[in-house]
């Protein structure tokens, strides 16, 4: 459960300096900062009233009469003076963290939250408004370009909170929840495992498409904590999986009702066999025979599976509509339903149909996870060590030793390894959203080899997408070695973590229902989607946390180590 007014206290408790609110104008720094310093008891200031009150002069007027330069040298005195007075809350200008000197004092002297909201509230917000730089053009323009050319400074804010059209009183509990969570990521405390914090907020962020990631127990049932007031009211589709309907869907649908217009629910099967063209097919046609329009919603209540059918169905129907994603595996949790990749496989591989569709929000509640199957929390987890492979050996080393405890139920433990988890692909993702860098491409290590196998095994639920990515880093383990980057003693941690939390790592501990070939898995990898013109392609560790993507790979090579895990 989570108590805002608990989380306000601690707050309050831990944090011994100003916050300072920053952000374009319009995005209610001083409505939401005098409301926020009033539930926390303690002072407000506007860095603008105060300029006003020390000058005696209208900000339009300095603007005017003295120039822009003038006002901002005004406005870095003021706020350094305010950020001397301990604990309170200040409203910074829009423009004030864009000099480098200002930015440098509210960075080191307070804890600096970028409210940050689409342009279109923005507008709606600052329309017959006296502000300077509005004077001239169209509104709409004058902020996006303020908006791109501040983008860099706002991103240094320790926090950044989005508002999807919230209101002042729900803004601030965003904000107190963002900032504990803040308290609780930087302070020593973290290393206490005994602190767990009930709900926290990450934001995925990618200019106008960012999105927040809710993560708590028991945070479905609080919907007015996630779901913002700009998606009340709508009608919304709920694809979920015949599974996951009783446990979680119908009493999600039922806390729904009364925010939605309407809400309707689709069950499909379970299983990777649902992301076909006939299940999307009739997702689509459900939604045109219940009235679908261009503000419905999608929500997608499941796994890995209905968050990428239900992605790439918003994506499509009428062009693109809104989507929220639930994610109830740990895998989905910790991977699929964020980024916003969607889509679904053809006869020939997996996922080779899709689009790039961010959602609205994600929301992952712990509890969740209470009903789910052993070997799909084990799946979920390889993703997890996928991670620290990848770009943190720190967690990995963290993995090696709590790995255990989570797969247990520790729920200390699970908060961190998904909070990470999350951090790192809203990271990678914010960097290389549409996989053109490299950098996205190197969260499908072991990816190449775990698509062969599952399409050997068939998608009928003989390995997991989460059990074939084990192997498929043990492999990729091997491979990285032979090329002359990893140690034989790293593979061997990698293989001796992965099979002692019970995960498989060979291809012969698959069942298959036909013996499978190595060159058979090679064909298979020709198809993939990863496989460019200059044949395989291979995420290779460089060493235990740090990667990097490999072309031009002798197939020699991965038929050996194929043929190794076959025997
Ligand atoms: N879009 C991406 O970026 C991305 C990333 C990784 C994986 N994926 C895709 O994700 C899919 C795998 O997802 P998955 O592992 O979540 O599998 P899944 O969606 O098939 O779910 C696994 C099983 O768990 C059941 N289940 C779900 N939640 C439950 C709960 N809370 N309690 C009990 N049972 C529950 C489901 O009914 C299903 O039987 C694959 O198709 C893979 O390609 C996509």
């Amino acid at each position: 459960m989570i108590e805002i007014e608990h989380c306000k206290d601690e707050v309050k408790q831990l944090l011994k300096k100003p916050i300072v609110l920053v952000g374009m104008m319009g995005v209610g720094k001083t409505t939401v900062g005098r409301l926020l310093a009033s539930r926390l008891g303690w002072a407000f200031y506007d860095s603008d009233d105060e300029i006003v009150r020390s000058v005696g002069k209208s900000i339009s007027d300095i603007f005017s009469e003295d120039g822009e330069p003038a006002f901002r040298d005004l406005e870095r005195t003021t706020i350094k003076h305010l950020l001397a007075n301990g604990p309170c809350v200040i409203s910074s200008g829009g423009g004030g963290i864009t000099i480098p000197e200002t930015a440098q004092a509210i960075l080191e002297k307070g804890l600096c939250v970028w409210i940050d909201a689409p342009v279109d509230i923005l507008v709606k917000r600052t329309v017959g408004s006296d502000r300077p730089l509005l004077k001239h053009g169209d509104p709409d323009e004058v902020l996006r370009m303020l908006l791109d050319k501040r983008r860099g400074a706002y991103e240094q804010a320790h926090i950044h909170c989005l508002d999807t059209g919230l209101t002042p009183d729900e803004m601030v509990d965003r904000i107190l929840l963002q900032i504990r969570e803040h308290l609780f990521i930087t302070s020593p405390e973290k290393e206490n495992e005994e602190y767990l914090p009930e709900a926290m907020c990450l934001t995925v962020s990618l200019s106008e498409r960012s999105y927040p990631i809710f993560v708590g127990s028991g945070i479905l049932k609080h919907p007015d904590l996630w779901l913002s007031g700009e998606l009340h009211g709508r009608n919304a589709f709920i694809l979920t999986d015949y599974n996951v309907r009783p446990l979680i869907t119908d009493q999600l649908a039922d806390q729904l009702k009364p925010m939605m217009k309407s809400v309707s629910v689709m069950e499909l099967h379970p299983g990777e066999q649902t992301k076909s063209f006939e299940r999307y097919q009739a997702v689509i046609e459900w939604m045109i025979e219940n009235g679908v329009k261009r503000d419905s919603v999608v929500i997608a209540v499941g796994g890995g599976v209905i968050g990428d059918l239900a992605g790439f169905a918003a994506s499509t129907i009428l062009r693109g509509i809104d989507f929220i994603q639930i994610p109830t595996t740990l895998l989905s949790m910790v991977d699929s339903s964020v980024g916003g990749k969607t889509g679904i496989n053809t006869k020939t591989a997996k996922n080779l149909v899709g689009t790039f569709y961010q959602p609205k929000c994600v929301v992952v509640d712990l509890e969740s996870l209470l009903t789910l199957p052993r070997r799909e929390w084990l799946a979920g987890y390889a993703e997890i060590v996928k991670y620290g492979l990848l770009a943190d050996e720190g967690f990995f080393e963290w993995l090696e030793d709590h790995g255990i405890l989570m797969l247990d139920g520790d729920e200390g433990s699970i908060m961190r390894a998904i909070e990470t988890s999350c951090h790192m692909k809203a990271d990678i993702v914010h960097k290389d959203e549409r996989e053109e860098n490299g950098l996205r491409a190197l969260l499908n290590l072991g990816h190449t080899f775990a698509h062969a196998l599952e399409s050997a095994a068939g998608y009928d639920g003989t390995l997991l997408h989460g059990e074939a990515v084990s192997i498929g880093m043990v492999l990729a383990a091997r491979l990285s070695q032979r090329l002359g980057y990893i140690t034989l003693e790293d593979v061997n941690r990698i293989y001796m973590h992965l099979s002692k939390v019970g995960l498989m790592t060979e291809i012969r501990h698959v069942k298959f229902k036909t013996p499978v070939t190595s060159d058979q898995m090679i064909e298979s990898m020709r198809k993939d989607k990863k496989a460019g013109v200059g044949g395989l392609k291979f995420v290779i560790l460089k060493k235990i946390g740090e990667a990097e993507l490999e072309g031009g790979i002798a197939e020699s090579l991965i038929k050996e180590i194929l043929e190794e895990s076959l025997k």
